[in-house]
């Protein structure tokens, strides 16, 4: 097996390969490091057979796809990741195989909902959500404190205690710790009780990460940031919402809303499915061909995407430029699915 951190600053990459089968992963990667990742993958005679992110990044961009493109390597996320271009969603148990090698998947949400640690033989990638002495910050993109808790204590935390980690970030120079070493060490998590790790993490006051609307919606949407004008974060923060279950109810009532779904056409003929009569129009198309739904534009509208991301800019979108009562599906398609309403599927 060859393991090795690739970026050499504080926001990590991984590469985890098989000598023996000269194939590879690479975990984290980020955009500015791509031809640093093809270079050493080229000096190691290794084919990149997977990228993956550990959950959905809002300080750099990731360079998942950008791969994909250059070397063919498929595209692994968690099922909660609200990104499009994913070939192989992950779930809690699942393994990903890298020639002899075996890679377990623990879902680990708390940073984010889509968080996911990689554990093979005694190492452990814990992405954003243990860090060497910390833990990752859970104020925006979906996270939640007394998730982290349970995922860090009652999940990475039971692991043997000479587990290496590896975080996504570092600040302080760091490049490994155990699970020993923050089991008994971590000045966040360690003897604190659930209640006691909430109250810190949601008095943090931190800062926003530089840039963290350009970063996050360009990682979701997988436009580049000049291709559509972006809302700015009070926009989105003012977005009107609607639960699966109310859309149910005005669809079961024979009043069903104009709903748009604003995923790309292999997303909406894919595994989730679409919902019935929903018009498709992506993300990107969307302001320019905002006039096919002249004839809704004072009617409530249900956007709809995978996991209520896109959907939320896109609502952003259609009320800045003139449809007041735009509104996304909480939790989009995911969240349709989990709750067993009915889908259309186009099959292939
Ligand atoms: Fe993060």
């Amino acid at each position: 097996m060859i393991f090795t951190e690739l970026n050499r600053i504080q926001c990590k990459a991984y590469l985890i390969g098989c000598l023996q089968n000269k194939t590879a992963i690479i975990i984290d990667p980020i955009k500015e490091k791509v031809d640093r990742y093809l270079a050493i993958l080229t000096n190691h005679d290794l084919t990149l057979e997977y990228v993956a992110d550990t959950h959905t990044h809002a300080d750099h961009r990731s360079a998942c796809s950008m791969m994909k493109s250059l070397t063919g390597c498929k595209i692994i996320r968690h099922r909660l990741s609200p990104q499009p271009n994913v070939d192989v969603h992950v779930d809690e148990g699942d393994t990903i195989g890298i020639g002899e090698l075996e890679i377990k998947v623990l879902h680990t949400p708390g940073h984010t909902p889509d968080s996911v640690s990689f554990y093979v033989n005694n190492l452990l990638l814990t992405g954003d959500v243990l860090l060497i002495g910390g833990t990752g910050r859970i104020d925006f993109t979906g996270g939640d404190a007394g998730m982290q808790f349970d995922s860090i204590t009652g999940k990475l935390f039971t692991l043997p205690d000479e587990t290496l980690v590896y975080p996504g970030h570092d600040y302080r120079g760091n490049t490994e710790s155990s699970i020993g070493n923050e089991k008994h060490n971590n000045p966040r998590i360690s003897n604190r009780t659930r209640e006691e790790y909430i109250d810190i993490m949601t008095n943090l006051d931190l800062a926003l990460p530089d840039k963290i609307q350009e970063v996050l919606l360009t990682n979701i949407t997988e436009q580049e940031d000049n291709e559509f004008t972006l809302p700015s974060m009070t926009a989105l923060h003012q977005v009107r919402r609607i639960s699966a279950k109310s859309l149910m109810n005005l669809i079961e009532n024979h009043s069903p809303p104009p709903i748009v779904d604003v995923r790309n056409r292999d997303e909406y003929n894919g595994e989730l499915g679409h919902i019935s009569g929903s018009v498709h129009i992506p993300l990107h198309q969307l302001a320019e061909r905002s006039n096919e739904l002249d004839d809704y534009r004072l009617q409530q509208m249900i956007l709809v995407c995978r996991a209520g991301v896109r959907s939320t800019t896109a609502a952003a979108i259609l009320t800045g430029i003139g449809f007041p009562q735009a509104c996304d599906l909480e939790g989009g398609m995911v969240e349709w699915n989990k709750n067993n309403y009915p889908v259309e599927r186009i099959i292939k």
